[in-house]
């Protein structure tokens, strides 16, 4: 068996990956353009109408609202819901805090359900389970690029009266049931930070088909204001924040736009591929890899792969601990722990020493967040390791990354007593 490189053998991989992002010269014309017109601001410009315009018609959904980051697109979402303080909103324990952020912001209560152990996205009856009559919204995570099982989701938000929100930030052109994520539930959200499938280094997109959620959802982006109306003083209706992206960032997010259907299908040949290689070490149950199916499309923000701990000697740790001395750069966990042991939310920090929105009397119930609410979370937690794929990798890159990755399972698989 060959010598693992952690151990002083030869590593399966000497080059670094291609992790660039593909931003150039479509990019510096739509920028040239900003420049030339000495327009920056959005309401003047026309970079950021028509990327809204360009997204909205991209999705088929009647209203795009651009804003600066993928956390503001879902703040902006879950204002549009003017939700009353005290209201709980139901989501993912793995997930960026930009999808908690938002909740908190609008003194509501994030409150986790578990999740399904091979698709890592909301499990519809623990969903069901966790509903309270203060529970008035849904955020569902659509991680790694992996579709949510959206028609359950939509069922019980029916059926209780609930809002949803899509977290689409890693799941561009992800599909359900041949619908794109981010049509299907009342008002959703995307990320353009630097890591996702279109990039403007930070920026982000609300989308819906509801008009007056459109609506409200534009106003809360723009501190409230109306534009557009013939006035000699400004009119604010509603609270929000300014959240308004600039022309510099509408110009590269516009040629971006048109780079994604090409980088998604990339990452998807590339993300396949490397579970057909992979197929056999998934057929021993020595690790659980992600797939398509004909229902849910994958969009391959990151490759996740789950280490059966119970039949491989070794932790995820150590498991991306030998991929990475393979060459191939693996991290263990996405993020290490659920966010409801993030220690903030724990103590209940947010608002000074006030423990509001938690103890706001518009809440009146008790909450703790602690280890063990999740149990299927903390084991995939415990399990889960992540690799980077991209659009530029060839089928070289992906077989290197097969072949460590067995090299590494057949090693900690011969450890087995
Ligand atoms: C699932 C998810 N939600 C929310 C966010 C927040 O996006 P941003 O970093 O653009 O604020 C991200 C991005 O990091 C994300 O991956």
């Amino acid at each position: 068996m060959a010598k693992l490189a952690i151990h002083g053998g030869e590593p399966v991989r000497k080059e670094p990956f291609p992790l660039y992002r593909d931003i150039g010269e479509e990019e510096l014309r739509e920028l040239k353009e900003v420049i030339k017109s000495k327009q920056l601001f959005r309401y003047g410009g026309t970079k950021v109408k028509k990327f809204e315009e360009e997204f909205a018609k991209f999705y088929g959904v009647r209203h795009a609202v651009a804003c600066t980051s993928g956390t503001a697109a879902i703040h902006i979402a879950l204002g549009a819901l003017e939700l009353d303080a005290g209201s709980e909103v139901i989501t993912s324990p793995i997930t960026d805090m930009g999808t908690i952020i938002p909740i908190l912001a609008q003194n509501c209560i994030p409150i986790f359900a578990d999740l399904d152990p091979y698709t890592y996205t909301l499990d519809p009856s623990d969903i069901e389970k966790r509903i309270s009559e203060k529970t008035k919204a849904i955020i569902a995570v659509h991680l790694f690029g992996y579709p949510c099982d959206m028609d359950p989701i939509m069922e019980i938000a029916e059926k209780h009266g609930l809002y949803v929100i899509e977290d689409c930030c890693q799941a561009y052109l992800a599909e359900y049931k041949g619908k794109r994520v981010g049509t299907i539930g009342h008002i959703n959200a995307f990320s353009l930070q630097m890591s996702k499938h279109m990039t403007t280094g930070d920026g982000g997109i609300t989308v819906t088909n509801d008009d007056e959620l459109g609506r409200k959802a534009r106003l809360f982006m723009d501190k409230g204001w109306v534009r557009g109306v013939p006035s000699f003083a400004r009119t604010y209706i509603m609270f929000g924040f300014n959240y308004r992206m600039n022309e510099l960032t509408g110009a590269v997010a516009l040629a971006q736009l048109k780079k994604l259907p090409k980088v998604v299908e990339k990452r998807r040949v590339l993300g396949e591929k490397l579970t057909k290689l992979l197929e056999d070490l998934e057929n021993s149950e020595y690790l659980y890899l992600p797939k398509s199916t004909k229902e849910r499309k994958h969009s391959f923000w990151l490759y996740p792969m789950r280490v059966n701990t119970s039949k491989l000697k070794v932790t995820n740790i150590d498991f991306a601990k030998a991929l990475s001395a393979e060459g191939i750069p693996a991290s263990a966990g996405y993020i290490g722990k659920p966010l409801y042991t993030v220690p903030y939310l724990m103590e209940k920090r947010v608002y000074g020493k006030t423990h509001c929105p938690f103890e706001c009397p518009y809440y009146g119930k008790k909450i703790e967040y602690k280890p063990g609410l999740c149990p299927t979370t903390e084991k995939i937690l415990a399990e889960i390791i992540t690799i980077p794929i991209n659009e530029h990798f060839t089928d070289k890159d992906v077989e290197d990354i097969a072949e460590a990755v067995r090299k590494v399972t057949e090693y900690y698989a011969k450890q087995q007593p």
